[in-house]
């Protein structure tokens, strides 16, 4: 209810256009029919399909976030969203991102993304560095850089040698 009356970031403040009973329905609105919604039966299994299939191509697998190349916009990473988050954006769809009415996913699908985005928060770790997670492009990019450094490190050594 606050950030409707005062605004957030890029986000405009509704004092003066909307009246502090209208700010009242709107935060009762989103309190009981978005945030509070039943996220108990989620599984994250199916989280993790419905994610790679709905949401993977903007956020990434990893949850990272990534560019969009028809908007030349970023798609968020989605590491510090918390589960109201989630479902309000996913069902009001914000900016270039999509909605995703009940139609498309139903409360049990939606309670599963929700699930795996929180999950994904923090994967566990297979061991390694884990490079962020952006993925193993990324990943063989560093390998290349560090075997690089080495053969550059050798001529030197070898160059000290003869010298
Ligand atoms: C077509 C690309 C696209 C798809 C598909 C997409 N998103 Fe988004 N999403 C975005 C963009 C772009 C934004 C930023 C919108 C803005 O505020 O301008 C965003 C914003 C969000 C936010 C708000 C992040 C924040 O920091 O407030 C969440 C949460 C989110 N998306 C979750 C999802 C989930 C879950 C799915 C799958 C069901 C999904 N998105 C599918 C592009 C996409």
């Amino acid at each position: 209810m606050d950030i409707v009356r005062t605004g957030k970031g890029a986000m405009p403040s509704f004092a003066k256009t909307l009246s502090a009973t209208q700010i009242s329905a709107v935060a009762a609105y989103v309190t009981t029919r978005l945030a509070v919604m039943n996220l108990a039966g989620g599984n994250l299994a199916e989280g993790g399909v419905l994610y790679r299939l709905n949401c993977a191509p903007c956020h990434r697998p990893a949850i990272r976030g990534g560019a969009l190349a028809f908007s030349r916009k970023n798609a968020p990473a989605l590491t510090h969203v918390n589960a109201a988050t989630i479902v309000g954006a996913v069902r009001s769809g914000p900016g270039e991102m999509p909605a995703f009415p009940v139609s498309v996913l139903g409360d049990q699908d939606l309670a599963s993304i929700v699930k795996y985005v929180i999950f994904m928060r923090k994967p566990p770790d297979p061991g390694g560095l884990p490079l962020d997670y952006y993925g193993p492009v990324a990943e063989g990019l560093v390998a290349v850089g560090v075997a690089l450094a080495l053969a550059l490190v050798a001529v030197w050594i070898e160059e000290k040698g003869r010298g």
